[in-house]
């Protein structure tokens, strides 16, 4: 019996020496220690020894058990230390490598722009309204005073989903929207995206952007609208900038007038920008109609409003002396890296 203990003390030492594992250690240890484990079935034996022995190879038996043990607990802590090494040595970090270099990102030249075109209209006292690309046609037409077979659809003839609903041709159909939710005083601007039948070309798109504008009040005149417009296009365009005023024709308006900005390249004696005029123009305006006040709900006999609508577009290519409409859609990250 004293032998079997030590050739199980023998073999229990030689597996440790080759653990690897911490599943070949639980193995061990169940083999040699466990309840039904080599060293537990010798103890079972010792009812066929001698009084005189039992105590001898009891005694024994309980000294290669805490060996085992004390020998398993220190095999466990070198296999922790291992394990806890080879992680170190696998995430070890060359901070002589080269880093990788996040690129961030800029603004859209059209955001760009159309952020200083809110603030400064939001440093007036606007407030910025939206309303649905996909529209009625009741609103995008019928309540701006265009009612069908009106010469003025064949401009913006656009995409029709069904006979009632359009793609917007125009974000002046905002105009309505607000009027019909909310009462005067009414100071509101609306970007957004618009749509026309257009082919792509240099100047034309069929999907651009616009910026809409209402104010609607008490005694609102033609004054204001000059003085507002004048304010906004020397903030955007320069303090030296001069503005004029012509006449013009808009179903939603009247009267309308276009409004031109002294050429703020060559600043009104005439270049190439300004095609020799020395005026560009930016943007249409006028009064509001009457019938279009109505079919916002509002009484024209008290209340009056003026309204102005840009291309966004327009704005920035001449801002920048951009001269294709495609480079704003294409992301070309050269041309977006510019602004
Ligand atoms: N809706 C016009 C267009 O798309 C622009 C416009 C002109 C808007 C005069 C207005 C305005 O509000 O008063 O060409």
């Amino acid at each position: 019996m004293k032998q079997q203990l030590e050739s199980i003390k023998g073999e229990a030492e030689q597996a440790l020496a080759n653990l690897s594992s911490m599943q070949e250690l639980e193995n061990i240890r169940i083999k040699y220690l466990g309840k039904k484990g080599a060293l537990t079935s010798v103890l079972r034996g010792m009812g066929s020894l001698s009084k005189e022995e039992r105590p001898i190879i009891g005694q024994m038996a309980n000294e290669i058990r805490c060996y085992l043990e004390d020998k398993l607990e220190a095999a466990k802590s070198m296999l922790h230390q291992k394990q806890k090494e080879e992680k170190l040595k696998q995430e070890v970090i060359d901070v002589t490598m080269p880093g990788k270099r996040k690129s961030l990102g800029k603004k859209h030249p059209l955001s760009l722009v159309l952020n200083e075109l809110e603030d400064i209209f939001i440093g007036m006292g606007f407030e910025i309204a939206e309303g649905p690309e996909l529209e009625l046609d009741y609103y995008n037409f019928e309540a701006l005073n265009i009612p069908e077979n009106h010469p003025a659809r064949d401009d913006q003839d656009t995409f029709y989903i069904n006979e009632n609903i359009v793609l917007r041709t125009a974000t002046s159909p905002v105009q309505i929207r607000v009027m019909e939710k909310s009462k005067p005083p009414i100071r509101i601007i609306s970007p957004g995206r618009v749509y026309r039948s257009d082919a792509v070309d240099a100047t034309h798109s069929p999907v651009f952007h616009q910026l809409e504008g209402l104010v609607v009040d008490k005694n609102v005149t033609m004054g204001d609208l000059k003085g507002t417009l004048e304010i906004f296009a020397k903030r955007l365009f320069g303090s030296q900038s001069k503005v004029r005023f012509r006449p013009h024709y808009f179903p939603f308006t009247e009267p309308s007038a276009e409004m031109d900005v002294s050429c703020f390249a060559c600043g009104g004696s005439g270049c190439r920008i300004c095609k020799g005029e020395g005026w560009i123009e930016i943007l249409g305006s006028g009064l509001v109609h009457p019938k279009v006040l109505q079919y916002g709900g509002i009484d024209p006999e008290v209340y009056s409003g003026f309204a102005f609508g840009m291309g966004l577009e327009r704005m920035v290519m001449m801002k920048y002396g951009i001269k294709d409409i495609r480079l704003f859609y294409e992301n070309d990250i050269r041309f977006l890296r510019q602004f």
